[in-house]
């Protein structure tokens, strides 16, 4: 039997108070399937009212700033995400990656900040379609992990890697089962050689386009720990679905 999965919804930029529903449906749900860690990550301005709203799961940001405070406007730290009650953020997504120009080692600076702050780090990595059709997966997301991930003391200990292929996100497209497991297998291998023993125990979570009707297919693969759910997030119902796809097959 696999390790306690993880699933992470990322509702990005959607949701106003109304979303609290959401999060309380899927909160109490989460209570009652103790073998799946539950999560999300609302936008900034949830983070707060959803801490109070749930119990149970976990509630996290979707990128902080690499330094504490100071003149960054618009930005939020991983000290006020802390204190806005998040357990955890996401840092490199691609959408951060493609549309906020962040490197590799900016990444690494604010998943570092994070931990620093007393945050769990969910760092993202993934490769573009045009990167997969000229055969560079591989080695682009080995590039991004040895760029990205933290390297201070204990890291792994608070991390979780996401692989998440560009072209899968939002689109309905996933990789095959084995595909997954290929590249799972080398990010694997990548940790393992950062963090040695540690790295073993990194939770690997796969996103893009992950749906009650792929999650059990996906989640069953050789180093899925869980899922980075965007989309199928945003409803209780969607998101629920998925985790109970989480929860059968620890029961199995
Ligand atoms: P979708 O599940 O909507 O494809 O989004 C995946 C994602 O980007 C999660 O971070």
């Amino acid at each position: 039997m696999k390790a306690q999965r993880y699933i992470v919804g990322n509702w990005k930029m959607n949701g106003t108070r109304a979303m609290l529903n959401e999060a309380r449906a899927i909160d109490r749900a989460a209570a009652r399937l103790p073998k799946v860690q539950v999560a999300v990550a609302p936008p900034g301005t949830l983070i707060f009212r959803t801490r109070d709203a749930v119990e149970i799961i976990g509630v996290g940001g979707q990128d902080c700033h690499v330094e504490e405070s100071g003149a960054f406007t618009g930005d939020i730290s991983a000290a006020m995400l802390k204190d806005a009650g998040a357990d955890f953020t996401i840092v490199g997504h691609s959408e951060r990656r493609a549309l906020h120009a962040e490197s590799d080692a900016v990444v690494k600076a604010k998943a570092e900040t994070a931990l620093a702050a007393g945050l769990s780090v969910i760092v993202c990595v993934g490769e573009t379609e045009a990167q997969r059709d000229a055969g560079k997966a591989e080695a682009v997301v080995a590039a991004q992990i040895e760029g990205s991930v933290p390297r201070s003391e204990a890291a792994a200990e608070k991390l979780s890697v996401a692989y998440e292929p560009v072209w899968a996100i939002g689109t309905g497209r996933v990789p095959s089962t084995d595909d997954v497991a290929k590249m799972h297998a080398k990010i694997r291998e990548s940790l393992v050689g950062i963090y040695g023993d540690a790295g073993a125990a990194v939770r690997i979570l796969y996103g893009g386009s992950v749906k009650a009707e792929n999650a059990a297919e996906l989640l069953a693969v050789d180093e899925v720990g869980g899922a980075l759910v965007g989309g199928a997030s945003l409803s209780a119902e969607s998101f629920l679905a998925i985790v109970g796809a989480a929860a059968s097959l620890d029961e199995s």
